[in-house]
């Protein structure tokens, strides 16, 4: 058998003096000819291999070098060097995959994480990328605990769809239309009916609406997989392709979901630091190293496991849209015009709005309610004032919105009303208004950006650091 081997992470924490192991993983430093540090992936500590001076030949010594991958045999003994309780005094050391340290784009000294983005398929041999796709797949794995501890029924949701869920139009077109010859009417428009599916259909932008259907049934769902927004956004929060975590509940109102909302994320916070403390912490030392290179004035005040802990033991702020406005206009920061863009009721909170209410004025989680119905989507519940939705925003620091929500419209002649002002085909979405005509109850629901909450808590400040392969405009490679 092959795979006989003990992986590093596991033979650090429990091996034993003298135990016999197989390990196996790339190289990052060969020294002296005799010490190998080498890594598996499993954690960001490398196991120093040694191998006694002079048992390997020179033509074998020339290939180990960073980057190549090998098998090792050898006894675990306690290390006299520095840093580390363990080494594997080698017996026999194999090579499995040469790699020319000429050709090699990774070397061990530091490089930009814009330079790393390049070698995307590369990246995850640094110490960082390691850390930050394990820390990832943590997140992943508690978003199913902490759903599935509640009795949530995780629904899988289409990737194709012909609805626009948000009504943004930033969706992307699927299609098996030929660009030359596409098929026309008469009047010149295009003819989806002899598309794949018949009609024009695209890429999802969220889960919702089929979450909704299924809420109404098995009370509460929540869907986790990808989504896509073509929207023309060249910014280190947004991608082309993004996932995101929407829980739907029946029987919620607002501050149900609001309630929920803050419990997953303190939840997903704390999971992430009892069991990727390791990481954590290398990850806090990195954006330590970071933020030193950045002028005073755009310091964050906290280190990454301190905001996280923050986070984890202070109630969330909960204001109002229409009190988060006129902090805003009574701010220095507007005072002083240092806004670039106008503050008035009515408008889209800014990037900039966003973070000096979080960063600046409340130094904590925001969750701003009751949004303009005007800015919001269609099938947000209308408040009784007639100006405003039972919309839900998380904003976070140094991420801005995190988390978008609200109650649902139940009400069927409301919901009609606002779908027709706003546009939207009534018709062609007869199934979801058939939830408010056969049962309909009060519901809630909100989405997560998972990369953003990956941001948070790894503190890559790029979400491209957040994901192994980003899709931005102008970039899908890999
Ligand atoms: O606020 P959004 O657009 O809300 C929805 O899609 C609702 N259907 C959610 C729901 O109520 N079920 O998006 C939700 C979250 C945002 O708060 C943000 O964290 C993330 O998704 N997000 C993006 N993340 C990365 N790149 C983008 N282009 C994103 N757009 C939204
Ligand atoms: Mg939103």
């Amino acid at each position: 058998m092959f795979n006989q081997r003990i992986k590093i992470r596991q033979l650090l924490e429990s091996g034993t003096e003298g135990q016999e192991a197989v390990v196996m993983g790339w190289v990052r430093t060969f020294r002296n000819n005799q010490f190998i540090a080498l890594n598996d992936g499993s954690t960001n500590q490398n196991l120093q291999i040694v191998a006694e001076l002079g048992t390997l030949e020179d033509a074998f010594l020339k290939r180990i070098t960073t980057g190549a991958s090998l098998k090792a045999v050898g006894k675990l003994i306690p290390s006299p060097g520095k840093g580390q309780k363990w080494e594997l005094k080698a017996e026999k050391v194999e090579i499995l995959g040469d790699c020319d340290p000429e050709k090699y784009p990774l070397q061990p000294k530091k490089h930009s994480l814009e330079f790393l983005r390049e070698i995307a398929h590369l990246r995850f041999r640094t110490n960082t990328f390691s850390a930050v796709f394990r820390v990832r797949h943590s997140l992943a794995f508690a978003i199913h605990q902490f759903y599935h501890e509640r009795g949530f029924i995780y629904l899988h949701t289409p990737i194709i769809t012909a609805t626009d869920a948000e009504g943004a139009g930033e969706t992307f077109r699927v299609t098996t239309l030929p660009f030359d010859g596409t098929p026309r009417r008469d009047d010149g428009s295009v003819n989806f009916t002899e598309d794949f599916f018949g009609r024009p259909t695209n890429l999802t932008v969220s889960g919702q609406l089929e979450g909704e259907l299924a809420a109404m049934a098995l009370s509460e769902i929540y869907t986790f997989g990808p989504t896509f927004r073509a929207e023309n956004s060249n910014t280190a929060r947004h991608l082309a392709e993004f996932w995101m975590i929407e829980p739907e509940m029946a029987f919620y109102d607002l501050e149900d979901n609001m309630n929920l909302a803050e419990e997953f994320i303190k939840y997903l916070i704390r999971f992430a630091i009892d069991n990727n403390r390791e990481d954590l912490e290398f990850l806090a030392a990195r954006l330590e190293e970071e933020e030193k290179q950045k002028p005073q004035s755009e310091r964050s005040e906290w280190g990454l496991l301190e905001k996280l802990n923050f986070v984890l033991q202070n109630q969330f702020e909960r204001i109002t849209y229409t009190e988060a406005i006129d902090i805003l206009l009574n701010s220095p920061a507007y005072k002083k015009k240092k806004f670039k863009y106008d503050v008035k009721w009515g408008i889209d909170l800014q990037s900039e709005h966003e973070r000096w209410l979080v960063e600046k004025y409340f130094k904590k989680p925001v969750i701003v309610t009751n949004y303009p119905k005007q800015i919001k989507a269609f099938y947000m519940r209308q408040n009784d004032d007639g100006k405003t939705v039972a919309a839900m925003d998380i904003l976070a620091p140094g991420i801005g919105e995190i988390v978008g929500g609200s109650q649902r419209e139940e009400r069927l002649e409301k919901l009609k009303e606002r779908m027709r002002e706003m546009h939207i085909p009534i018709k062609e979405m007869w199934w979801y208004l058939d939830t408010r005509r056969f049962g309909a109850v009060p519901h809630a629901g909100f989405g997560l950006g998972f990369e953003r909450m990956v941001q948070f808590v790894t503190g890559m400040s790029n979400i491209r650091d957040a994901i192994a392969f980003p899709r931005t405009p102008k970039n899908a490679e890999f």
